[in-house]
């Protein structure tokens, strides 16, 4: 099997108004987009240095990330990793993606369990209070992240956190322990990074945020975690020469990004990425982001949403068989688990399971994938399915880099810049405003005017 196979078929549904037809007819305008990402001639052409980034990456600079992991796994129990955004979502997403899913059971220990905890992705002073009060007792690092080195909530966080590291382990010691992945010359934590003598990684300037996890931002706290990151790229690696090479019919981003292309110029508004694995529910957080993100622009494009299966059919379940039509899924189906376990047979049967009995769980989820998808598709969801043979890095790593792609082209299509974010910066504005930084006294007067 494939890294990733996508399957379009079940998006012409009974009750659908897209036709092979209409997927066929976006052939030339996804292949000219795939195009624009590969010559650099379309929209927000300064950002793509993705596209080709999982193959670039040398064996010096896996040996260098793997090597701060090292050391920071030699130095601390837990390490935070500071960041928001595309600055933490992808290390997030691969992070629980390939852990147990109750590897938070097992203690901290440096160098060989060292466990990354996440900060700066929020400003709650409650979650604050309590990091800080879970790693008391700890041995700590940090790794810190921020393309434009100035992002406010990661900065509130790393001044915390390094008040706390420089307290413990002096001056000297914090700078043995903290790591900056930054811009290579801007930002306020570049100054402070070379200031303090910090050990630094680059972002490249050609890749944004979120198309940054395969760069040190997602790669450095991964290795700190324990996750083959070489594995990982290679996953993308594979994914990079597929897409750029295989013919329409047969390019998963290709085919992916046509057929929600399809769908939202036949009225569909919203796009629900759905998995029926736990641990893949921040594959969703960092998908949202990274399709939110590049395609909300302009009054356009689809609004991403996530839910993990068969959890949320007894939430969300009701407004997607029976709500709004505006809807279509695109879900993460896994072939085969890491792990067997059978349901077995009950002489009394108070429960009425024996019909199950001998089955492994795996296949009654997988019953329960296909008959939601024949009963969401008749109900007017049309069905994309993303199929990966298991969930390890390699595959992981293909996925992402498949999202990414697919991201590119499918924001050509739109005719939007699918590369930058203006819209990011109303609220911040808002925010420097109401907390009287300066320069921003006149508009903070008028917005509390209005409070
Ligand atoms: O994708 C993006 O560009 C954003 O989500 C950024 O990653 C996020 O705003 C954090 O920015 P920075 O890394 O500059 O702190």
């Amino acid at each position: 099997m494939k890294s990733v196979n996508v399957l379009i078929d079940k998006i012409y549904a009974p009750a659908s108004t897209v036709t092979p037809a209409d997927v066929e007819a976006l052939k030339p305008e996804i292949e000219a987009a795939g195009a624009l990402l590969h010559n650099g001639q379309g929209k927000g052409n300064d950002f793509l240095g993705w596209v080709n980034l999982p193959s670039s990456i040398t064996t010096a600079q896996f040996d260098e990330i793997e090597a701060a992991a090292k050391t920071l796994r030699e130095k601390a129990d837990v390490v935070l990793a500071i960041g928001i955004g595309g600055s933490y979502l992808g290390a997030k997403a691969v992070l629980e993606a390939l852990s147990g899913s109750f590897d938070n059971l097992t203690a901290p220990q440096k160098g060989k369990h060292t466990k990354v905890l996440f900060a700066g992705q929020n400003i709650s002073e409650d979650y604050m209070w309590e990091l800080m009060e879970a790693v008391k007792n700890l041995d700590i690092a940090a790794i810190v992240i921020s393309k434009s080195g100035t992002t406010t909530e990661p900065a509130i966080a790393f001044r915390i956190i390094r008040e706390e590291i420089e307290r413990r382990y002096g001056k000297a010691g914090a700078a043995e322990r903290i790591v900056a992945v930054t811009d290579a010359a801007k930002g306020a934590l570049r100054t402070l990074a070379t200031t303090e003598g910090y050990k630094t990684f680059v972002i490249p300037d050609n890749v944004g945020g979120r198309y940054s996890v395969l760069t040190p931002v997602g790669l450095l706290p991964l290795a700190v975690a324990g996750v083959d990151i070489r594995a990982l790229v290679a996953g993308a690696v594979e994914m990079e020469q597929l897409t750029a090479t295989a013919p329409f019919a047969e390019n998963p981003a290709m085919q992916y990004a046509a057929a929600r292309t399809a769908l939202y110029r036949a009225g569909k508004k919203v796009e629900i990425l759905a998995s029926y694995e736990p641990k893949l529910q921040n594959i969703g957080e960092w998908w949202k982001q990274l399709y939110g993100e590049s395609e909300g622009k302009e009054g356009k494009g689809l609004f991403p949403a996530s839910v993990t299966l068969t959890a949320d059919l007894h939430s969300m379940g009701q407004y997607i068989q029976e709500g709004e039509r505006i809807l279509f899924e695109t879900v993460i189906r896994i072939a085969q688990p890491d792990h067997t376990v059978t349901i077995g047979a009950d002489k009394d049967n108070l429960d009425g399971l024996n019909f199950l009995a001998g089955k492994r769980i795996h296949e009654v989820n997988r019953m329960a994938i296909l008959g939601t998808m024949l009963a969401h598709v008749d109900g007017g969801v049309p069905n994309i399915a993303v199929e990966l043979p298991k969930i390890d890095a390699h595959t992981i790593g293909a996925l992402l880099y498949m999202f990414e792609k697919a991201c590119g082209m499918s924001g050509y299509a739109l005719g939007i810049n699918p590369f930058d974010q203006p819209g990011v910066e109303a609220y911040k504005k808002n925010m420097f405003a109401l907390l009287g930084k300066p320069g921003y006294e006149e508009a903070g007067e008028a917005l509390r005017k209005r409070l």
